[in-house]
């Protein structure tokens, strides 16, 4: 599976990352979680205490700040040499994150890094625009989607588990609006792309909903 390229979009909560994971290693595949650069780029605006409707300055910010993802198991997030892979995690970074991905300068960037690090190899990126904008050549391309309660339901109990003492209420809130802003914006938006298999997780596990993609990249080898 050499070169083989994998793009897993769809809204918050969809399962993802979760299942990007574990097809990446059945495939003997590096995977991307792009998410957690925007993050790493929210949390570094955040820190540095500049309001993230200042567009000129956030992206000043991203251009000038070095995210490493660690390919190894830990997937630790790098932030100009700090680790903050807890920290990107936090609601108030998934709050921001939305309107810091909205600026063009800052896609433009963190998409250069995406597709050079899909030039190491076969890849499974997970994200918003992998299938329309960044790799629009992938050999497999899945939107996963799944009810907005099941979604939230399945973030919540995620939070719940890393010990973070947030309502179900507030979860379900940030998702709604944050699929919001991510579909409504200009550039890139969330959305499918025209060759793009759909699939809706609600009621599948994990372990069906890796089986039915693991058949798809069969099929595309
Ligand atoms: O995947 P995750 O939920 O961690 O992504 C966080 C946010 O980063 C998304 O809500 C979206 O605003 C942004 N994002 C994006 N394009 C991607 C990946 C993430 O705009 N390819």
């Amino acid at each position: 599976h050499q070169a083989l390229q994998i793009a897993i979009d769809g809204p918050a909560g969809a399962g993802k990352s979760t299942v990007a994971k574990i097809v990446a290693k059945q495939l003997q595949l590096f995977y991307l979680d792009t998410g957690a650069m925007y993050r790493a780029i929210a949390y570094k605006v955040l820190k540095s205490g500049v309001s993230m409707e200042e567009e000129a300055r956030v992206s000043q910010i991203a251009k000038h700040t070095e995210v490493v993802l660690d390919h190894s198991e830990e997937r630790t997030v790098w932030c100009d040499g700090e680790d903050v892979t807890q920290q990107i995690r936090s609601p108030e970074v998934s709050r921001a994150v939305s309107v810091v991905a909205a600026y063009p300068e800052v896609r433009e960037r963190l998409v250069e890094l995406q597709r050079r690090e899909a030039e190491r190899g076969g890849v499974v990126m997970d994200g918003r625009d992998i299938g329309t904008h960044v790799l629009p050549k992938a050999d497999l391309k899945i939107f996963l989607t799944a009810t907005p309660e099941e979604r939230a339901k399945r973030r919540w109990k995620e939070l719940k588990m890393a010990g973070k003492d947030v309502s179900f209420e507030e979860v379900a809130q940030d998702m709604v609006q944050r699929d919001r802003e991510d579909t409504e914006r200009e550039i890139s938006p969330l959305k499918p792309a025209g060759d793009a298999i759909i699939l809706d997780t609600t009621g599948l596990s994990v372990d069906e909903l890796v089986a039915k993609i693991l058949m798809l990249a069969q099929e595309v080898v």
